[in-house]
């Protein structure tokens, strides 16, 4: 099939390449003419484990190539993919403009049936907005061209898109419209030859599921994070909790957790947008509004416990950051626990050696150069002369470092650790301040 991908970031890059990985004929579009030039030239903008292997194969086989014209997207593909960003508003709703004016493009230049799929995330709502756009363009060029527009919310983890790509747990088609149905279990065909993973439902259903999704693992790492709070005050070890209750096949292991709060391109914006929906249907989420305030205050559970150990004032000090990029395997920053932290220690006054296996050019474009910031070339180069180490991602590199080298070449022995790593009493046998969180 005939594939247009509109908006080439995270998503949009992963969903193109492996589409094309199984026979399609994939065209990206992306406005940034500098992404889209980088791209031809065969550089992938963004880290993601596999995916230039990906795409430079399917580029170089011809079935995936890249522009940033809107009018030649909407003419090459039966199907066409929205996946551009929905970034949050000031009042926490998804900012939609981008959606609809991809929408208005599409509408602009339609000139046979297609389908048109709704891979961003959106409010519930939305893909009736999105026809509305791309209805009225048409009716301004007296078009009767027919269009379906499907919810198709998209589940990959960055770090492992790829593989959460090409082995989705589900594929959730928001659709009421038979055609329409049968093109997207089309182009997914290849992806379904172990078993259906399709789930098809109203386009309504289809835009809160993915919503609904990332509240409840949002509100796992919320209720891990106020129970090692409470494990602290109470003198329990919140990792004997956590292999406590996550032995249970009811519960699970994953997402739970405690560390310094949920951040990333997803969660903090999909709770926000969420919420607001619902306070402007006039059902306010209170478990959700719980969920958001207990990782408000998380965030800086590292810089408390910094300001108690050093006596109220971090002015003159000077830290290691071990963590740029929210999470492993990625280089995208965007709320990442690691900025909180970086700029509430550059607010007491403090300087950070940071490191980051991918993240350090991300680093430099958002924070530039500064006289308080010092990016290092390895973990260890970050540690030497500090009065602490802080500890944002469990990155491959950080699991087990070399201790007594650590302790030679730190000021000071302390560590501040947002993921748990190490154990607290070996730690505290070789010597070191050591602070985890709920332990
Ligand atoms: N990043 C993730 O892990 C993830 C996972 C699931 C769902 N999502 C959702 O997918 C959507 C995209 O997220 P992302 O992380 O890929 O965003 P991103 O910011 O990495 O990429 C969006 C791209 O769209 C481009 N763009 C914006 N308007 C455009 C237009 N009118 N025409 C063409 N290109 C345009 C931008 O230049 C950018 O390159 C969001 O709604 C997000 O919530 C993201």
């Amino acid at each position: 099939m005939k594939v247009t991908i509109i908006g080439t970031g995270y998503v949009g890059l992963v969903t193109g390449a492996c589409l094309a990985d199984v026979g399609h004929e994939v065209l990206c579009i992306d406005l940034d003419q500098g992404k889209v030039d980088r791209l031809n030239r065969g550089e992938i903008p963004i880290h993601e484990p596999g995916l230039e292997r990906v795409v430079q194969r399917n580029q170089a086989d011809g079935r995936l190539s890249f522009s940033i014209s809107p009018s030649e997207g909407t003419a090459f593909g039966e199907v066409l993919i929205i996946a551009v960003g929905t970034p949050p508003e000031e009042d926490g709703s998804a900012d939609l403009s981008h959606v609809l004016a991809a929408a208005r493009e599409i509408g602009r230049h339609l000139e046979r049936y297609t389908v048109i799929v709704d891979k961003s995330t959106v409010p519930v709502g939305t893909g009736d907005l999105v026809e509305q756009a791309i209805a009225e363009e048409l009716a301004q060029r007296r078009s009767t061209v027919e269009f379906s527009v499907v919810s198709n919310p998209e589940f990959l983890k960055e770090g492992a898109a790829v593989e959460d790509f090409q082995k989705p747990d589900r594929i959730i088609l928001g659709t009421g419209e038979r055609r329409a149905e049968q093109v997207m279990r089309e182009l997914y065909a290849p992806f379904q030859r172990n078993h259906d993973r399709v789930l098809v439902m109203s386009r309504r259903s289809a835009e809160l599921t993915k919503y609904a999704a990332n509240a409840m693992l949002a509100t796992r790492i919320s209720f891990m994070n106020e129970l090692a709070n409470l494990a602290e005050t109470l003198g329990g070890d919140i990792e004997e909790v956590r292999k406590g209750i996550g032995s249970d096949s009811r519960i699970g292991y994953s997402f739970l957790y405690a560390g310094t709060g949920y951040g990333g391109s997803c969660f903090p914006k999909d709770v926000k947008a969420i919420l607001h929906s619902a306070r402007t249907a006039g059902l306010p989420l209170r478990l959700l509004d719980a969920v958001e305030a207990v990782n408000e205050g998380q965030k800086l559970v590292l810089v408390r416990k910094a300001l108690k150990h050093f006596g109220g004032t971090l002015r003159g000090k000077r830290f290691a950051l071990w963590g740029l990029a929210f999470k492993p395997d990625t280089d995208d920053m965007r709320e990442a626990p690691s900025r909180t932290i970086l700029e509430a220690l550059w607010a007491e006054g403090a300087t950070v050696q940071a490191y980051d296996p991918l993240a350090m050019n991300e680093c430099r474009r958002i924070y530039g150069n500064r006289r308080d910031l010092v990016l290092t070339a390895s973990p260890m180069e970050a540690v030497v002369g500090v009065d602490a180490l802080f500890i944002a991602t469990e990155a491959k590199p950080y699991r087990a470092p070399n201790f007594s080298d650590m302790l030679a070449t730190m000021n000071s022995p302390v560590i501040f650790d947002g993921r748990n790593l190490y154990e607290p009493a070996a730690l505290q046998k070789l010597g070191f301040a050591y602070f985890g969180v709920g332990r």
